[in-house]
């Protein structure tokens, strides 16, 4: 008797032994997907742009990296499979949040050549903008970060080797991959002014439309990846890599030189936080970013407003966010640039009495013309050409990364014997106050071009707190509009009590002082909702296919993850877990 029960004790002990050694690998709940939910998975999630990045990312996890080690890999991978937004010639931000609770954010934002000048897209004569300049071509260029912002992640955050993180992204661009119905209708498109910067033996100039299926093997940029492999940054920023940059913008009369590359730096910052209905903090972007104010702006502005009884996408609704995104991007188009060059009051912006005072001039029934609106004192959108990916490992550190070239395939210079798009990034500078941009968007002294500076961005990479755990992780491409776009995001999964999918799925719409006007997504309001909106005063409205292409993950009750992501109208997004 004695010798059964001891074996029974052994075998139980074995039992709890093996099951502990289970729940350390693989987080055990049960998991129940509801029909309205995206992706659900109990020990990773990566939400990326392309099927291939986001198995690439969930590979590095499954093999035991973390979430950082993933954002290397699936950030390399999109330089390869998303060449007009996932680029080693462009920039972008990183917002985390480890499992242990620091947040942080890196700055890989481009800069400014030391050889650029506040009015070097005016014309002296006229005094009329160069817009086309700052658009296409190599004097649109400014110092790319996007390698150095790796490197650092690397050096900081990552477990795994940095060779076996960027190792896929080598094979893919030597083995190619099929191309997708929408790659294929991304590169035609871009066609005609590929031809006018570019010669015409470049990889994406092709005599027949390209199609679904067809391969794109990437060489040059293959043997750009394996000398970053071989060297770090410095298989970028220097030797044969800069040179062939180099040799590139001097054929085309543009002013990026060695040193800019050797000299770039990307920057670890503070996030910008807030709280949003008492229980959720809000983590995002600080200048050179926009974005993390403006979300903050909104959101501390939205805690007077019950959203939740006023209803999604009703008259009242729109008309508040319209209010407060008036009133915010006023802010920005006067008070936010590069922090390192102009003194960004953030305090005062974020300062609840400030938000209080902005609130006070609004009114429940009637719009304020912008052109009533200032910045407190102390036309066009473009096709979705940036990228983000969320990412959460099993420990619960979380990544979220949206990365740009500006427009698509950045200025459309491919770099001859290097494969790489480079930015047209120029754009994003105040070219000449209150001279819009390509989103619309105006500013002056705190966003003119200095050597060495940061443009100002609406980037906006994000992760949400909930009683000070992690809650969600969320960001989209979409110029000025990202910033709306993320808002109601926020808004709907914890006022309107969405899933992630349901939020990102859900029609947006999108103010931004100037122009005055609310533009939004068909079907996003009804014809009702637009007639209430004139009745109040909205005057002028405007249709567009869409906004943002949220790529986010939300951590359900049980602490597993719902990944989400967003396919309006075109796109290849996927999320991804396990
Ligand atoms: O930094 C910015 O705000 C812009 N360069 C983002 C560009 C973008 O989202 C393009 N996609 N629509």
């Amino acid at each position: 008797m004695k010798k059964i029960y001891a074996i029974l004790l052994l075998s139980l002990f074995i039992l709890s032994q093996c099951k502990q050694n289970e729940s350390n690998l693989l987080k055990t709940v049960t998991l129940k997907r509801q029909a309205n939910e995206g992706v659900v998975a109990a020990n990773g999630m990566v939400v990326t742009a392309h099927p291939i990045a986001t198995k690439i990312g969930l590979d590095v996890l499954k093999k035991g990296g973390n979430a950082f080690d993933a954002a290397v890999a699936v950030k390399y991978a999109l330089a390869v499979v998303l060449p007009k937004a996932g680029n080693l010639g462009g920039g972008g931000y990183l917002i985390y949040r480890t499992s242990d609770g620091e947040k942080g954010a890196l700055d890989f934002r481009e800069t400014a050549p030391a050889a650029a000048s506040r009015d070097m897209f005016i014309e002296a004569k006229t005094d009329s903008v160069m817009k086309q300049k700052a658009l296409l071509g190599h004097l649109a260029t400014c110092t790319p970060g996007t390698v150095d912002g790796m490197d650092k992640i690397h050096k900081k955050f990552c477990t795994l080797p940095f060779q076996t993180l960027i190792q896929p992204a080598i094979d893919v661009a030597k083995n190619g991959f099929a191309i997708s119905d929408y790659d294929a209708w991304t590169f035609n498109r871009a066609q005609k002014e590929f031809r006018k910067v570019n010669d015409s033996s470049m990889i994406f100039i092709s005599k027949k439309p390209w199609k679904k299926g067809d391969s794109l093997i990437q060489n040059d940029l293959s043997k750009t990846l394996e000398r970053i492999r071989d060297n770090g940054r410095d298989g970028f920023y220097k030797g044969e890599t800069a040179q062939y940059v180099i040799d590139e913008i001097n054929s085309g009369g543009g002013i990026l030189r060695k040193e800019d590359l050797e000299n770039y730096s990307s920057k670890w910052r503070k996030p910008i936080e807030g709280i949003y209905r008492d229980s959720f903090n809000i983590i995002s972007m600080p200048p050179s970013s926009s974005g993390g104010i403006i979300i903050v702006q909104l959101l501390k502005g939205s805690n007077a407003y019950d959203f939740k009884e006023m209803g999604h996408n009703t008259s009242k609704t729109v008309h508040i966010m319209t209010e407060l995104q008036r009133r915010a991007y006023a802010d920005r188009a006067e008070h936010m640039g590069d922090l390192d060059f102009y003194e960004v009051p953030i305090e005062m912006l974020l300062d609840e009495e400030y938000i209080a005072t902005r609130n006070a001039s609004i009114n429940m029934e009637k719009a304020t013309p912008s052109s009533e609106i200032k910045a407190g004192k102390v036309d066009k959108i473009e096709s979705l050409e940036t990228t983000h990916f969320s990412i959460v490992d099993k420990e619960g550190n979380a990544v979220s990364i949206t990365t740009t070239l500006v427009g698509y395939f950045g200025c459309k210079v491919l770099v001859d014997n290097a494969g790489f798009f480079l930015n047209n990034e120029m754009n994003n500078f105040s070219l000449k106050p209150g001279f819009p941009n390509i989103f619309g968007l105006v500013g002056g002294e705190a966003n003119a071009i200095a050597p060495g500076k940061r443009m100002l961005s609406s980037m906006s990479p994000t992760i949400v707190e909930k009683n000070g755990d992690l809650f969600m992780v969320l960001g989209t491409p979409g110029g000025s509009t990202i910033i709306n776009v993320n808002y109601q995001n926020i808004v709907n999964v914890i006022d309107h009590g969405m899933t992630m999918q349901e939020a990102v799925n859900a029609k947006k719409h999108h103010s931004q002082w100037l122009p005055d006007a609310i533009v939004m997504e068909e079907d996003a309001l009804d014809s009702l909702t637009i007639s209430k909106l004139k009745e109040m005063g909205h005057t002028s409205f405007r249709v567009v296919e869409q906004l943002g292409r949220t790529e986010a993950i939300l951590i359900r009750p049980d602490g597993s993850y719902e990944g989400a992501a967003d396919n309006r109208r075109t796109g290849d997004a996927i999320a991804g877990g396990y």
